[in-house]
């Protein structure tokens, strides 16, 4: 089985093996996220690269509307590049993260602001599709109360973004309640659906 702390980045990028890409958006790298982020990620066995970026550690910095992007297709921070190469040769991205205020945390926000750069190749600049290669997604998400809403609005604002980036979100995994009782009431019903997500994207790869 494959058992990743969330702090982990396994491996570098090479030829033959699928790559699933992890944006994730907890401060708490052995939280509940990381945990719900291993159920996940178990079924996929040895036969994937996993490579798991904190947007905490990440430095991506807020896009600043400079409309660079709308001219040519880069931006002016260089502190995406990497990411957008790992997000072009990505088969699986996964958005793993908790709720604040009904939606991303910060540092995560900034990190979905910047593909910004996307909407602008597809809209400005006519590049259909604006990442050539086609990618599933997979979102992830804690959240203290018992309410699903903060998936909700996390999914429509991914909906949106991965509209105009080759990339389709198969569905989501929520982990609700974990202000009471450490979740342990809502945890079998948050890691069937994330394994059962994991091998309906697993069987399509
Ligand atoms: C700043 C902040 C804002 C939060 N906002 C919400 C919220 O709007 N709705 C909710 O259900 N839980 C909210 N929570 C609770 C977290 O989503 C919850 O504790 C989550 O499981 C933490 O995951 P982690 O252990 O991976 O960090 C918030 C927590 C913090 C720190």
């Amino acid at each position: 089985m494959t058992c990743l702390n969330a702090d982990t980045v396994t491996e570098e990028r090479s030829s033959d093996r699928k790559l699933i890409l992890v944006l994730f958006g907890s401060p708490r790298k052995n939280g509940y996220t990381a945990k719900l982020l291993n159920e996940f990620l178990s079924p996929f066995g040895e036969n994937v690269q996993i490579r798991v970026v904190h947007a905490y550690d990440s430095g991506i910095r807020p896009c600043t509307a400079c409309d660079v992007c709308c001219r040519s297709e880069r931006c002016s921070q260089s502190d995406f590049d990497e990411l957008d190469s790992l997000i072009r040769c990505a088969d699986v991205l996964v958005v793993a993260t908790p709720v604040y205020v009904l939606s991303f945390p910060a540092p995560l926000k900034a990190v979905v602001d910047r593909m910004q750069r996307y909407f602008s190749a597809r809209f400005s600049l006519g590049i259909n599709p604006s990442i050539a290669k086609h990618r599933t997604a997979a979102l992830l998400v804690t959240n203290g109360s018992a309410s699903r809403e903060g998936a909700q609005v996390m999914a429509r604002q991914l909906k949106m973004v991965f509209s105009v980036m080759n990339t389709t979100l198969c569905g989501e995994a929520v982990w609700t309640g974990t202000d009471f009782d450490s979740g342990r009431s809502t945890f079998d019903r948050a890691r069937r659906e994330a394994r059962d997500l994991a091998l309906a994207i697993k069987s399509e790869l």
